[in-house]
Parts: C-alpha cells; structure tokens; sequence
C-alpha cells in the first residue's frame, strides 16, 4: 500500500472512488474534483494498492476556522499559508473497508498537517462517525451550518 499526492490524470479514478463512498447528493462531481485538482492536487492523499486507488482524502486549507458548503465548489477559496487543514471527504471502497485504511490516511494527513505548521485539521461528519473521529484526537464542537446533501453535519476538530 502507498500514500501518494494526486494529479490531474487521477480525475477520473478518483470521481469513481467517491460515487462508490457517497450518495449522490453528497458526492463530489468530476468537475468538482477537476477544479480542486487543479488548484490543490498536494491535498490530496491517495491510498493505492498495486497502482489501484482504494481511498483518498482531500480538503482545501483554509484560515476560516470551519468549513463551509461554498468551499466544497469554488477552490479558489483555498490559501495554502491557512491554519486549517480541511477534510472534506475520506473514502474507502467497499471492499477495502474495516482495515484501518482509513485511519493510515488520517494519519499521514494529520502528520503532513503538522509538518506543514498548521493549527490543526478540521471536518464535517454525521453522527454515526462522530465516535470513529475521536479516536484520532477530533472534539465535537457541534452541529455545523453545512446543509450539504440535505444532510445533518457536526463540526469536528482537531487542535495539535
Ligand atoms: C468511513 C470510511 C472512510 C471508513 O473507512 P475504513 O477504511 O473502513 O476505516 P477504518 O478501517 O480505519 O475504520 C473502520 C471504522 O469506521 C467506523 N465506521 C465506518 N462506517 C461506519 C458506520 N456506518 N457506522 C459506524 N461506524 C462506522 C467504525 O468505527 C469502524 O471501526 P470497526 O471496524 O472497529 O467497527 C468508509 O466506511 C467509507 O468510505 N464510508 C463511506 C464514505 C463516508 O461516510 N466517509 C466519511 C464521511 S467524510
């Protein structure tokens, strides 16, 4: 297994990657993702197995201290000398799920964030994932502003 950051020619593998993760209202779109890729493809963190992209992370960084739904399609409100590393998406496939891929991602973007000197990193999730984002050190700050998908979010963060 690799970490890799990502570049334009992973569109396509990594549009396949979230439509298998998330609903289609929440799902980020190939134009989505082509606009991030080219403004901030280092925030991006692949997980591949064999050359095959089983799990990605990807966020802008920000010095707005929570995420909001306009930052998930313009990124150009991205400011690589922010404090916050945003997460706005951790993916893995169906099949590779309940290994701790997602956690070898978590940690390698909460390291890279660290290294990078930001303040921390922070996320939007549901309630079910609230417990799963604690072990990594997130605290709860709450239910978010975001109506992405028409969803119930809470405002996770990690402060290192
Ligand atoms: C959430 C997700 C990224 C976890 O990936 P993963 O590689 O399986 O993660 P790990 O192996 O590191 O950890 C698995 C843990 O996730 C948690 N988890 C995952 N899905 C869950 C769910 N639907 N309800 C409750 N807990 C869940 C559990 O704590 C689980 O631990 P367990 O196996 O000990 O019960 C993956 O299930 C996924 O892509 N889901 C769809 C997209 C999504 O919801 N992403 C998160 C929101 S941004």
């Amino acid at each position: 297994m690799n970490i890799r950051t990502a570049v334009m020619e992973d569109l396509e593998s990594i549009t396949k990657v979230e439509a298998a993760c998330f609903p289609k209202e929440e799902a980020a779109t190939s134009s989505d993702f082509e606009k991030r890729l080219r403004v901030y493809p280092e925030y991006f963190w692949l997980l591949e197995d064999g050359g095959k992209i089983i799990g990605f992370i990807n966020g802008m960084v920000t010095d707005e201290p929570f995420i909001r739904d306009e930052m998930f399609k313009d990124a150009s409100l991205h400011n690589k000398n922010g404090m916050w590393q945003t997460i706005f998406g951790v993916n893995t496939i169906p099949e590779y799920r309940r290994k701790g891929y997602a956690a070898m991602l978590m940690e390698k973007v909460i390291s890279d964030a660290k290294a990078q000197g930001r303040k921390g990193c922070v996320l939007t999730c549901k309630d079910k994932l609230i417990h799963y984002y604690e072990k990594f050190g997130y605290v709860n700050e709450g239910i978010s502003s975001s109506a992405h998908g028409g969803a119930v979010w809470y405002d996770m963060r990690l402060t290192f």
